[in-house]
């Protein structure tokens, strides 16, 4: 499938996406979904890549939301499916079995910001700016904000800003916990990269290891959750990566992770 509204590539074992409608603030409409579920098809099927980083093109934004001017030519029983295909499509992002990476350089509001936080974690531009501003046109989150924003920040933070729309700074979304890194604009992508690379040279089997637990294992009670650690480091522990790596350090070099499973 040739892309319109996304750009796909690699970097070396880095997938990259970019959402690529920067004069509509890379809004999200229909098709860049469809692109987008093509892209996460094709990264699934593709073993060099070993980390996905998703930003926005242009300088301005990252995601300033759904298409606010495609959501109203839509008939009214399609804008329920219209939350439910956004919704699925993040959680596919967000079960990939490598990590994902928001880069967010501008703007990342309402379908923005719910994009952000079904990836793994996100460093933004000292220029970021997040929110969930769908109250000021008479709507509410719908691809997940509701849900993932609360378990993110808590209760009454997710509350204050999506009964609000209030637009926060890339400082404010670090200190309630929603980005984990700011950087000066220039600084972003490079410092993205780097951690990106960081996590590709380590072992897949175990990289979706962790992914698996601290995602299934969020939702359970404590003891729950640590039997699904426990199956995951078992798992991990007889694999080839996780036999490499315990030899490696033994023998004093470093490990050559190949991501093998059994
Ligand atoms: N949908 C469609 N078009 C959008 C858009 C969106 N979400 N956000 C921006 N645009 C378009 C504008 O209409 C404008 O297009 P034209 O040049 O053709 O007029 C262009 O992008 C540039 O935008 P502005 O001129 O408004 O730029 P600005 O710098 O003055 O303001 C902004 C930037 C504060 C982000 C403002 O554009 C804005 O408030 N955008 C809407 C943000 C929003 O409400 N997002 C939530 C959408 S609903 C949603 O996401 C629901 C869900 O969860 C599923």
């Amino acid at each position: 499938m040739a892309y319109e509204n996304i750009i796909f590539e690699k970097e070396g074992n880095v997938g990259i996406i970019k959402f690529n409608r920067p004069k509509a603030l890379n809004a999200i409409n229909s098709e860049m979904m469809v692109e987008l579920g093509d892209a996460l098809d094709r990264i699934e099927g593709d073993s060099s890549i070993k980390v996905l980083v998703l930003t926005g093109e242009g300088d301005k934004s990252f995601v300033a939301g759904a298409d606010i001017a495609h959501m109203s030519s839509l008939p009214p029983l399609q804008l329920r499916k219209f939350s439910m295909d956004g919704q699925s499509l993040f959680f596919r992002l967000e079960n990939l079995s490598i990590p994902a990476i928001a880069c967010v350089n501008g703007f990342a509001l309402g379908g923005g910001c719910e994009i952000a936080m079904a990836c793994d974690f996100i460093y933004a531009s000292e220029k970021a700016k997040f929110g969930q501003p769908e109250i000021t046109l008479g709507l509410i989150p719908g691809f997940g904000g509701t849900q993932r924003l609360p378990r993110q920040v808590g209760k009454a933070m997710a509350k204050e800003l999506c009964m609000t729309g209030e637009i926060i700074s890339a400082q404010q979304a670090k200190e309630i916990g929603l980005v984990n890194k700011v950087f000066p604009a220039e600084e972003l992508w490079d410092a993205t990269i780097k951690t990106a690379q960081s996590i590709a040279a380590k072992g897949r089997v175990s990289m979706s290891g962790i992914k698996k637990c601290i995602d299934r294992g969020f939702d359970l009670d404590l003891r729950a959750g640590c039997n699904v650690e426990a199956d995951n480091f078992g798992y991990c522990a007889v694999s080839p990566d996780g036999k490499e790596g315990m030899t490696a350090f033994l023998e004093k070099r470093k490990p050559d992770f190949k991501g093998e499973l059994f």
